[in-house]
């Protein structure tokens, strides 16, 4: 579990092209600007938003993101939930491992944004679908 709550409102945009993945870059980085993420953070942050999204796209068949202003009690930051019921990921391990890519990608995406992101977290169940939650807090 994330410790997260809620500060403000939840955004969701839909996920079904790359038209969206371009969408969920702009929510994402009006949340970090409204948060006051530093320009460092907030390109991390983007740069997160944007290969999550692309894997909900093309590995999850599409689905949905969540843009959500959190506080921990201490820092306020950005919660951000990729959710797709495309196959799942059978091996955790192997999908973070850099390189390993299933659809002739680099097979950095997932592993790069678990790097970019303070807090990150994958539920999957193999035929039901994947959720991603992560969080940039501010510094
Ligand atoms: N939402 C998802 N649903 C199912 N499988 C996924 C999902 N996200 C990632 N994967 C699996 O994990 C692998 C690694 O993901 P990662 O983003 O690192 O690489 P990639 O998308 O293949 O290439 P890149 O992101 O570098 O263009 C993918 O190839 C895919 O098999
Ligand atoms: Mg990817």
């Amino acid at each position: 579990m994330i410790n997260a709550e809620p500060t403000g409102e939840t955004r969701r945009q839909g996920i079904g092209g790359d038209d969206d993945v371009v969408r969920v870059r702009q929510l994402v980085r009006a949340a970090a600007v409204a948060t006051k993420l530093s320009l460092v953070d907030q390109t991390k942050l983007v740069t997160a938003a944007s290969e999550l999204a692309r894997n909900t796209l093309i590995h999850g068949g599409g689905g949905y993101a969540e843009v959500i202003p959190v506080t921990n009690g201490r820092r306020n930051g950005i919660l951000i939930v990729f959710v797709d019921d495309g196959p799942g990921i059978v091996d955790l391990d192997l999908a973070f491992t850099d390189g390993y890519t299933t659809a002739g990608g680099l097979g950095l995406g997932l592993s790069g944004a678990r790097r970019l992101m303070d807090e990150f977290r994958v539920e999957t169940t193999p035929g039901e679908g994947t959720t991603v939650s992560a969080v940039k807090w501010e510094r």
